[in-house]
């Protein structure tokens, strides 16, 4: 069966991919800053093992690279991320709030795909996907808020772009997906979807990937986005 490696599966959307993926037979392998105390990701049944990385964090990268060396990983699914203070207004921005998010949204997913290319290109699928977000999206934007996350999000899309093209000989695709509006600590109990329902519709649309889609973004359902 094929491997998956999901960042952030301890709760959220990386929880549900890890419960969907293993219960479909695949071997997976979880993230999560904490791997001590993780009830419900420790209790999931199927070909599951969990490691401590907190993407931010350069040793820890460096070091589970280095456990995972000559594996081959069929799908990276660079799900962990923050959503940060959410000032409205221009004047209430600071650069301690803004840089930590910039960094976990946009470039965390490039370190881990760069470090972990040689996994993804030495299995069959070789495919790398970001969970990024509407809110990323230019053409879609709704006024003038959220400008932490936001750029956050429009920067991974714009990382993940240009390293969709700087990889393209090595046969691995690069693609965004926006996950839905999903009933997560992120996305709170107003939300339209459960994560049962964005995992569902993710997982089919992943299956569906082939290099042809590299540098899209696109929606859960497998539709085109807007930039
Ligand atoms: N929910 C939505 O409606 C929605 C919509 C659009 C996009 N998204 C995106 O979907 C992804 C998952 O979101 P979610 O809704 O599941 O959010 P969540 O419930 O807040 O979970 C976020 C996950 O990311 C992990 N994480 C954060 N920083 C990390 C780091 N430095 N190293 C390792 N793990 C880290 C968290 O770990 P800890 O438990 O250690 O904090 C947690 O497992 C995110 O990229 C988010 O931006 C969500």
């Amino acid at each position: 069966m094929p491997t998956v490696l999901i960042t952030g599966a301890n709760r959220g959307l990386g929880l549900e991919f890890v419960k969907q993926y293993a219960a479909d037979g695949w071997t997976v392998i979880g993230t999560c800053r904490n791997p001590i105390g993780v009830g419900e990701l420790a209790e999931i049944e199927g070909d599951v093992s969990v490691y401590g990385l907190d993407v931010m964090n350069t040793p820890s990268v460096t070091r589970f690279v280095e456990d995972l060396k000559g594996r081959p990983i069929d799908v990276l699914i660079n799900n962990a991320g923050i959503y940060g203070p959410k000032p409205v207004k221009a004047a209430d921005l600071t650069i301690e709030d803004w840089t930590p998010v910039i960094q976990t949204n946009a470039m965390a997913p490039l370190f881990m795909s760069r470090a972990l290319l040689p996994n993804v290109q030495a299995s069959e699928r070789k495919m790398i996907v970001n969970i990024s977000s509407i809110m990323a999206s230019i053409e879609q934007g709704s006024g003038p808020s959220e400008y932490i996350y936001r750029s956050s999000k429009t920067a991974l899309n714009m990382v993940m772009a240009c390293y969709a093209e700087e990889i393209s000989e090595t046969g691995v695709g690069v693609v965004l997906f926006h996950p839905g509006w999903v009933q997560t600590e992120m996305g709170g109990p107003n939300a339209t979807m459960t994560p049962t329902e964005s995992i569902t519709h993710l997982r089919a649309s992943i299956e569906k990937l082939t290099f042809a889609d590299t540098g899209t973004f696109k929606n859960y359902d497998g539709t085109s986005l807007p930039w």
